[in-house]
């Protein structure tokens, strides 16, 4: 069956690829929120998905929603002024097509966002830093925090071991990293 790559606002992404994309990720990081049966309605979570805005990246076989991932854009805080950040999350494949390349598919297509100078750099935190490097992204050591709730100020904001960005090259800063939000 034809496979195809698409992006698209997740404001205007269609409900079913929305609901599609929220199971994908339910199934592997099964968590509170991201449950579809557990919400009020499915009308109610595709508003709040879309709500949260950025851009969706999808490979499709024909109907069926089989690797994601998604950018949103923050502003950063740092001591000496504000960092301009593609947020890349959600970046998954079907456990059933995984080893045919299309996760690296999906995360070249968003970082292509970076290479065509839409977004100055990406963040991410992951499991598996090896699949990224691959990619040319890199580790980065900062101490980061969530400085829109100051009960948070102290806390380490991310709940994946690694964090990193991409491209490797960019000049990433030494200096402590306000969210600006929760992490991604
Ligand atoms: C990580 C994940 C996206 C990889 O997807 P995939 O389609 O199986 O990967 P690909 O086939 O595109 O692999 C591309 C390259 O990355 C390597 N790779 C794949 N998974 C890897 C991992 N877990 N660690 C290190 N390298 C990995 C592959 O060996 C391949 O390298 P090669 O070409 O040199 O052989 C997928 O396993 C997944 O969805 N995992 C669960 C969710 C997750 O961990 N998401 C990413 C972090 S947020």
């Amino acid at each position: 069956m034809a496979r195809f790559v698409s992006s698209q606002p997740i404001a205007q992404a269609p409900e079913e690829l929305l609901l599609q994309a929220t199971a994908l990720m339910a199934s592997i990081w099964p968590k509170a929120g991201l449950n579809v049966a557990s919400v009020v309605s499915a009308r109610q979570h595709v508003e709040r998905v879309r709500a949260g805005g950025g851009i969706m990246f999808s490979i499709l076989e024909g109907d069926r929603l089989i690797a994601h991932a998604k950018v949103g854009e923050r502003d950063m805080v740092l001591p000496d002024g504000i960092l301009h950040v593609g947020c890349l999350a959600g970046v998954c494949v079907d456990p059933e097509f995984r080893g045919q390349d299309l996760g690296r598919q999906i995360v070249r297509t968003a970082f292509d966002l970076v290479d065509r100078g839409q977004v100055p750099v990406m963040l991410f935190q992951t499991a598996v830093p090896g699949f990224y490097e691959k990619l040319g992204a890199r580790e980065v050591s900062n101490t980061f925090f969530n400085g829109t709730d100051p009960a948070l100020r102290h806390e380490r904001p991310w709940w994946e071991a690694h964090v990193m960005s991409y491209p490797a090259k960019f000049a990433w800063p030494d200096a402590p990293i306000d969210l600006n939000g929760s992490a991604f």
